[in-house]
């Protein structure tokens, strides 16, 4: 095997990455090397690549983007016991600890000291890649690489849409970014019967309604976004409202539009803290909020292998490019771009 490897890199302190040639990573006792077949750009990533305030207080360049892959394991190191060279894995990018209180009661995602991948350590825009084995997920091999590589995205969908059960009931999902159309297919599958997916960007809309949304609100051309979708819900209020855009507007329409006694998973990540009518949006309305970090480990994961496995969903109409990683600036500036023209892109080394 070679020693030298593309990856593509964020070097110190300015906007963009670029590809370099670095030597490739040595799996140490208890990680596996991985050779990436499929990588897909997160909006983490696309933080990182603008080098915004949250990066600049996290990220210790020089350092390898990415942490969305599915490809195959080359080796492994000498305690790693459960996979093997040969495996076709993904990996989840919350590294848990083990010891803190959370990861004693199996709160693994949301353990108090995550090291996430290609965050706080190099990622996977790569040829190869080095996880730890407590990450490593072996992967059906009738799902390809493409859609094995967004499994991450889709687990924060899944986990999000379903904490409880969708059957039977209306589902508003706030956000067109690739999670809230990942949730409007989720629901769909769980069994929802009215789902209503808001945004406001209408190439992102139009694969909503592919992924399964009965209506779709671009908020810029309604007056009223509450009473749009109170009318396109039959008149009636929602059972169960997903928090995905991460805007403080969506949260304030989220709480008018959840029933009393609903249900609303709070799932977007908002720029700074947020004013709600603490009485009536949560105390007489009787409402549960969850707050959704990340996936299930490893609950989410096995359904997400279900789903896709089973062919019950189709995630292609969300996955709009598909690009070789030496092209990673063009998908970056995609991910950029105002009015989106993307969901999910995916990079092949
Ligand atoms: N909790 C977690 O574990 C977790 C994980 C990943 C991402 N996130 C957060 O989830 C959110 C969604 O991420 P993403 O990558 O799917 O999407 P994104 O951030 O790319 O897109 C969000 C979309 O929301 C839409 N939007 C903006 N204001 C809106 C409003 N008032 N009503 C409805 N839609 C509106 C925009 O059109 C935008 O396309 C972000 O805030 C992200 O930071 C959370
Ligand atoms: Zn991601
Ligand atoms: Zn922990």
């Amino acid at each position: 095997m070679a020693d030298k490897m593309k990856a593509v890199v964020k070097k110190n302190g300015e906007f963009g990455a670029v590809m370099e040639e670095v030597s490739i990573p040595k799996p140490k006792s208890d990680e596996v090397l991985v050779k990436i077949k499929a990588t897909s750009i997160c909006g983490t990533d696309v933080h990182i690549y603008e080098w915004n305030e949250w990066a600049q207080s996290r990220i210790k360049p020089p350092q390898i983007l990415g942490h969305e892959f599915a490809g195959d394991v080359v080796e492994v190191g000498k305690c790693v016991k459960n996979i093997k060279v040969g495996d076709y894995i993904s990996a989840e990018t919350h590294i848990p600890c083990h010891h803190c209180k959370p990861c004693l009661t199996g709160q693994f995602h949301i353990c108090e000291n995550l090291k996430i991948v290609g965050v706080d350590r190099d990622g996977c825009f790569a040829e190869y890649a080095v996880i730890p084995e407590s990450v490593a997920w072996a992967n059906d091999r009738s799902i390809p690489p493409e859609i094995a590589s967004v499994q991450e995205p889709l687990g924060n969908a899944v986990y999000c849409t379903t904490v409880t059960d969708v059957f039977g009931q209306s589902v508003v999902i706030f956000g067109d970014g690739p999670t809230g159309l990942f949730a409007t297919g989720v629901a769909r599958v769980g069994g929802a019967t009215r789902i209503i997916t808001v945004g406001m960007m209408p190439f992102c809309l139009d694969i909503a309604k592919k992924m399964g949304a009965d209506a779709t609100i671009n908020i810029t051309e309604v007056k009223d976004v509450a009473e749009a979708i109170i009318e396109a819900n039959n008149g009636e209020k929602a059972d169960i409202v997903l928090e995905m855009a991460g805007a403080e507007k969506a949260v304030a329409d989220a709480v008018k539009v959840l029933r009393k006694g609903g249900r609303m998973s709070a799932f977007g990540v908002l720029p700074g803290e947020v004013t709600i009518d603490y009485n009536n949006a949560l105390v007489f309305k009787g409402a549960t909020i969850f707050g959704i970090n990340g996936r299930l480990m490893y609950d989410t994961w096995t359904k997400v292998r279900n789903i896709l496995s089973s062919g019950r969903i189709d995630i292609t109409p969300v996955i709009t490019h598909k690009m070789p990683l030496d092209d990673f600036a063009k998908g970056f500036e995609l991910m950029l771009d105002v009015p989106k023209k993307a969901g999910k892109i995916v990079l092949f080394p």
